[in-house]
């Protein structure tokens, strides 16, 4: 049965995780998982878009599911997989290439900043339509990503309205929801870009498992801005801005009172360096005491959980498109008009 809230991030394992994955997607799944049935999955499939060593892409792959956990995905509560153990998605990934378009998928933002060269691989053009197929797979109503994701999420809506209206209601129509602060969180060393986990230098990047020392003397060296003055305004001052947007993250509290509270850039960056510590010192733990084993037994678990509605969402586009004999309707159709969840 379709439900009108249901959730999914993905995570690709192309780097360590940062603390712009934390407050832009983990954490709000985590937070949403007891109101919303929930899905998030290692994008594993994605990482291959981008020159890749295979036993790296194994080590993060674990890396990355062992660190959901640790920042509190529940494995009894939320469904936990590796995209890779489930067909589906390449499947979706094709039948859906047959629906979008060139003139609409080379114009992303991330395949303008990342592709382009005769050496880009054609899976980082076409990257968008798989998102879009692990999203649709699941009759998601809801997508909690950063804002560098909303193009994405806005791709994947057009998509299946299209294909709802050119063959009929197979899929729910999704929508990005973003954290109320840090959906953006800026490169410490650039505070104009975005904080990402193959961020050429790692001096800017607070990695989730980053020891308390590392975090310390990345914040204490972030690039602030002209002048001394400590306030939040992100035009003129984005350095600093970014800052005081790291401590709402981690604390709560707000921008603006943020600002207040501190006279010099020294004492703005103590702040945001003890915070950050005391926000990672919990999950860095739960994740020393992980095994590797126990990850991997949670992700087949996982996997054998998900796969029966992305196989029903399949069999549903196959019939949809023709592929299929006609004489037999598929089961699983959606039990609501497809487009019902659409809104902005
Ligand atoms: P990725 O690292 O590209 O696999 O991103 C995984 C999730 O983290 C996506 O929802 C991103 O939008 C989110 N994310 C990555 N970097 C940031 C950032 N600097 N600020 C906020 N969200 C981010
Ligand atoms: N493309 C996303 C990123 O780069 C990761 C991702 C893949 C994703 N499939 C998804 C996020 C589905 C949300 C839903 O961050």
């Amino acid at each position: 049965m379709s439900q009108p809230n249901r959730r999914i991030s993905g995570f690709k394992p192309t780097g360590p995780l940062q603390l712009g994955n934390y407050v832009g997607a983990i954490r709000p799944l985590v937070e949403g998982q007891h109101a919303h049935p929930t899905v998030a999955f290692i994008a594993d499939l994605h990482a291959l878009t981008v020159p890749h060593d295979p036993e790296r892409l194994r080590e993060l792959s674990m890396q990355v599911a062992g660190l959901l956990l640790a920042s509190g995905i529940d494995p009894g509560q939320t469904i936990l997989y590796r995209q890779s153990d489930l067909p589906a998605h390449a499947e979706l990934h094709y039948l859906l290439e047959c629906s979008a378009t060139y003139g609409e998928v080379h114009r992303m933002i991330q395949f303008k900043e990342k592709g382009g060269g005769s050496g880009t691989r054609l899976s980082l053009l076409t990257y968008p339509v798989l998102m879009a197929a692990d999203i649709l797979l699941h009759d998601i109503a809801e997508v909690p990503v950063g804002r560098d994701q909303r193009q994405h999420v806005e791709l994947t809506r057009d998509l299946a309205l299209r294909f709802n209206e050119r063959y009929g209601p197979v899929f729910t129509v999704p929508r990005a929801v973003h954290p109320p602060v840090a959906a953006r969180l800026g490169d410490l060393a650039t505070p104009t870009a975005k904080m990402g986990k193959t961020n050429a230098s790692a001096a800017g990047v607070l990695f989730l498992l980053d020891p308390p020392d590392v975090l310390r003397r990345k914040i204490m060296r972030a690039v602030t801005d002209g002048g001394t003055e400590v306030a939040y305004d992100p035009e003129r001052k984005p350095g600093v801005s970014n800052l005081i947007d790291l401590i709402s993250a981690c604390t709560g509290d707000e921008a603006e009172r943020i600002a207040e509270r501190h006279a010099t850039y020294g004492g703005l960056k103590a702040t945001a360096a003890d915070a950050v510590i005391a926000l990672l010192e919990p999950i860095q733990r739960r994740y020393r005491e992980l095994s590797p084993a126990d990850i991997e037994q949670t992700l087949q678990e996982g996997a054998e959980r998900a796969r029966e509605r992305p196989d029903a969402t399949v069999r549903r586009v196959r019939h949809a498109l023709g592929l299929t004999s006609g004489r037999r309707a598929p089961a699983g159709s959606p039990a609501r008009p497809a487009t019902a969840t659409a809104s902005r």
